[in-house]
């Protein structure tokens, strides 16, 4: 039986976005890829740059289009906004992404898309929530790229300190993707193993982990401070992201989810792992958050309702 074929829409072809093409031509995944942006010079730049790569990876149709060629896409991924600049937190972006977004998400569902939405535009959790009540999309057919990011730098950052390979820390980064993000330290393992245990016998205390948190929580302003924006690492998980829902891999991935009372919360996405596969957000897998830590979800989520509250109404 032959592979169904797959398309993928990109709409935003920034730097975070033709990071992501350029991340999907590496890992030959999807035969189809559309470039939609208003700035047409630079989607036809890109998708010619991009398809000489495709020799050296994979055949892939790879062009400049516009909102109707989403009709038979599998997955559309929202990387367009205006990113965060020095001093700026992702919350401050609301109000002009969220008008940014408005103006995407209905000429995308009058195309006849019925694939699923990835949001990668900031603040990641409250475009996601937008996206699907401005689409109407049942829930689990929208996705935010969430804490995905987050926790590979909390991955990698407890990985150096420990000396161990950070695919193998396996730690959550939980709740919005931004300032009151927080370490599901209590719950994490390195290898079968709890975390904490492996810190301690390393001579790594619990302290020591919340200052790692504190450097994940803070690594996005550290980038931008120093070359002005992030892109590999988000374009990275997006990438992985797109794969797990377009493969049907049914992986296990902290995105931004739609919360049906996990955690005791309602009508909101938030950072959490999740069952990713073809139908978008099969089942969060709620972790049994400590107190301290239930405690933190629970703030980080009020952050979000109350941005939300801001920038939809
Ligand atoms: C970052 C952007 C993607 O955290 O929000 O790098």
């Amino acid at each position: 039986m032959a592979l169904k074929h797959q398309k993928v829409a990109l709409i935003g072809d920034g730097a975070v976005g033709s990071s992501y093409a350029f991340a999907m031509m590496q890992q030959g995944i999807a035969e189809e890829f559309v470039i939609i942006d208003i700035v047409k010079d630079r989607t036809e730049g890109d998708a010619l740059d991009l398809e000489d790569a495709q020799v050296f990876t994979a055949p892939k149709n790879i062009y400049s289009g516009d909102y109707k060629d989403c009709k038979d896409a599998d997955l559309v991924v929202i990387t367009a906004g205006a990113p965060q600049k020095p001093g700026e937190t992702r919350l401050d972006l609301v109000n002009k992404n969220v008008k940014i977004l408005s103006s995407i998400v209905k000429p995308v569902v009058d195309s006849g898309f019925d694939g699923i939405f990835l949001v990668a535009a900031n603040p990641v959790d409250v475009l996601t929530y937008a996206t699907q009540k401005l689409s109407g999309f049942p829930k689990e057919k929208v996705v935010g790229s969430g804490t995905s990011l987050d926790t590979t730098r909390f991955q990698v950052a407890v990985g150096k300190k420990l000396g161990v390979n950070p695919a193998d820390v396996h730690a959550y980064i939980m709740g919005e993707h931004g300032d009151s993000e927080f370490a599901a330290i209590d719950e994490a393992e390195v290898g079968s193993r709890p975390l904490l245990d492996v810190a301690k016998d390393a001579g790594v205390s619990k302290d020591d982990l919340l200052k790692l948190e504190q450097e994940t929580r803070d690594k996005a302003y550290t980038i931008i401070n120093k070359k002005g924006a992030t892109f590999y690492g988000v374009a990275t998980a997006l990438m992985r992201i797109s794969r797990a829902i377009l493969r049907d891999e049914n992986s296990v991935l902290p995105i931004g989810a739609p919360m049906n009372g996990e955690y005791g919360l309602n009508d909101i996405y938030i950072g959490s792992p999740a069952v990713v596969n073809a139908s978008g957000v099969a089942k969060v897998l709620e972790v049994p958050l400590s107190a301290d830590e239930a405690k933190k979800m629970a703030a980080s989520a009020e952050t979000l309702k109350e941005t939300a509250k801001k920038g939809m109404d």
